[in-house]
């Protein structure tokens, strides 16, 4: 007896001798969170029956059969109107029963040459696909934004910190380059891992393939995949293109966790870089002076959750012989969950990109600290002639006096300054402005405001 939908659902009722528990059956549905699933479900079973009414494996009136329920089906989940059935397991088995309700036979007929098993592994690509292409576009307007920040602050000067301490004097528009570069990798990383998504399961049925005369190079072009799964064993089984997916999400997210982490510490009060539009932070409900930079610490919070579904699929795979295996049903939550986390993150920090305003007077002031130009001294001297770690120690004993005088490297005077070494000139004191720190790292990759006009430039081409 062939398995069927039977009146109360279930698809393989002949075989069994009992029902399974209410417990049970909860535990094995997935029909809550795959029938997000439903649309691209859908258009993987119209291309299937097409291929199967074009090798004339089911009739032409039942494709168009098939053809009108689905529309219908449509319809009715659109409008809310659908009544997903627990005892129908999943998006695919209810979606078939209601078409077998609407088109009778021809409906039973939909599933020829098919299993849920590739099914399902087609409709996580088809998805994934959709959700990779969002994604992309997402990096994209925040680099734009980014550019944005960048270019009104190509010369705005900050201190550049190592350990956190005070570095090197850097400008704001080159800090910020410097995350438009990381989301700039996460967007090719997408791009990438969207080849390997982007082929087609069907065909592979259960895993050994069918018997019928199906084409599936014909189901591949209508998805708009670029090709077929090689191996059906591997097509129905293997869920590596969404752990992938999941490891460039998971390093977006560590960006973003980053940038974040800059953001809360350059609101602080004690630091006072930045400020961030009201929108995106909230009050205390006790301490009526807050403003909570929420947004950028609930991303780095976030960004723990993004981590985890990236180890709860590598784990969910690791331990599975071929072919396809019920655990694989659980790819679904942590897969969906990552690209609405990363959905919402993008969006809402392309918008607060243009939410900071910068504050350079409080950078400027802080980078007069922390005697940010001694590699410029050190530099200057080696320049005159005087070997690097020379210069270094020369320098040293510099910022050990300005240290115990409680003032800058610039403030000594030309006197002072040349019992360090007599190699210094008056024409030092342009090397220890800020704005000549920064002027003289004119290279690509280089901080110099010129630097950064120009890979803003370059940039902008590179996004069209
Ligand atoms: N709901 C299942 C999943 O998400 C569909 C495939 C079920 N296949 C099976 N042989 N039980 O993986």
């Amino acid at each position: 007896m062939t398995a069927q939908l039977s009146k109360k659902g279930e698809a393989w009722s002949a075989r069994f001798s009992e029902p399974v528990s209410d417990l049970v059956k909860r535990y094995t549905a997935s029909v809550f969170f795959d029938k997000r699933l439903a649309q691209v479900d859908i258009q993987g079973s119209l291309a299937h029956a097409e291929m199967l009414a074009y090798q004339k494996i089911i009739s032409a009136d039942d494709y168009a059969a098939i053809q009108k329920g689905m529309t219908q089906i449509q319809g009715e989940i659109a409008s809310g109107k659908f009544e997903w059935l627990l005892d129908l397991e999943d998006v695919h088995l209810n979606i078939e029963k209601r078409l077998t309700e609407l088109v009778g036979d021809a409906g039973k007929r939909l599933h020829t040459g098919r299993s849920r098993n590739d099914q399902v592994a087609t409709d996580i690509r088809l998805y994934l696909r959709g959700a990779i292409d969002d994604i992309s576009g997402l990096l994209r307007d925040l680099r734009l934004a980014l550019l944005d920040l960048a270019e009104q602050h190509a010369d705005t000067i900050l201190p550049g910190f190592t350990h956190m301490q005070v570095a090197q004097p850097i400008t704001f528009g080159h800090h910020v380059l410097a995350y438009i570069e990381m989301f700039g990798r996460d967007a090719e990383r997408m791009l990438d891992c969207r080849k390997r998504v982007n082929r087609l399961p069907l065909g592979a049925a259960a895993l050994a393939g069918t018997t019928f005369p199906i084409d599936r190079e014909r189901v591949a072009k209508t998805l708009g995949f670029d090709d077929v799964c090689r191996n059906s064993l591997d097509a129905v089984s293997d869920r590596d293109f969404a752990i992938e997916f999941c490891a460039a999400a998971a390093l977006v997210m560590t960006h973003v966790s980053r940038m974040s982490e800059e953001l809360v510490i350059w609101m602080s009060p004690r630091i006072g870089f930045i400020d961030i539009a009201d929108r995106f932070c909230t009050g205390s409900s006790i301490m009526p002076q807050k403003k909570n930079p929420d947004v950028p610490e609930l991303a780095r919070g976030k960004t723990g959750r993004v981590n985890g579904h990236l180890i709860a699929l590598l784990t969910l795979m690791k331990g599975q012989p071929l072919a396809y295996n019920k655990d694989n049903q659980e790819d679904k939550e942590p897969l969906f969950d990552t690209v609405d986390t990363l959905t919402d993150t993008l969006r809402i920090f392309a918008d607060m990109a243009r939410g900071i305003t910068v504050k350079p007077e409080a950078m400027r002031a802080a980078a007069l600290q922390g005697y940010a130009t001694a590699t410029d001294l050190a530099d200057y001297l080696v320049k005159k002639g005087l070997p690097f770690r020379d210069a270094h120690e020369a320098v040293a004993h510099a910022v050990r006096s300005c240290v115990d005088r409680a003032c800058d490297l610039s403030d000594l005077s030309l006197e002072q300054l040349r019992a360090f070494s007599p190699l210094i000139d008056d024409d030092i004191f342009q090397v220890l402005t800020l704005e000549g720190s920064v002027a003289a790292r004119d290279h690509i990759g280089g901080t110099a405001p010129r630097q950064v006009r120009l890979a803003i430039q370059h940039l902008r081409q590179q996004l069209g």
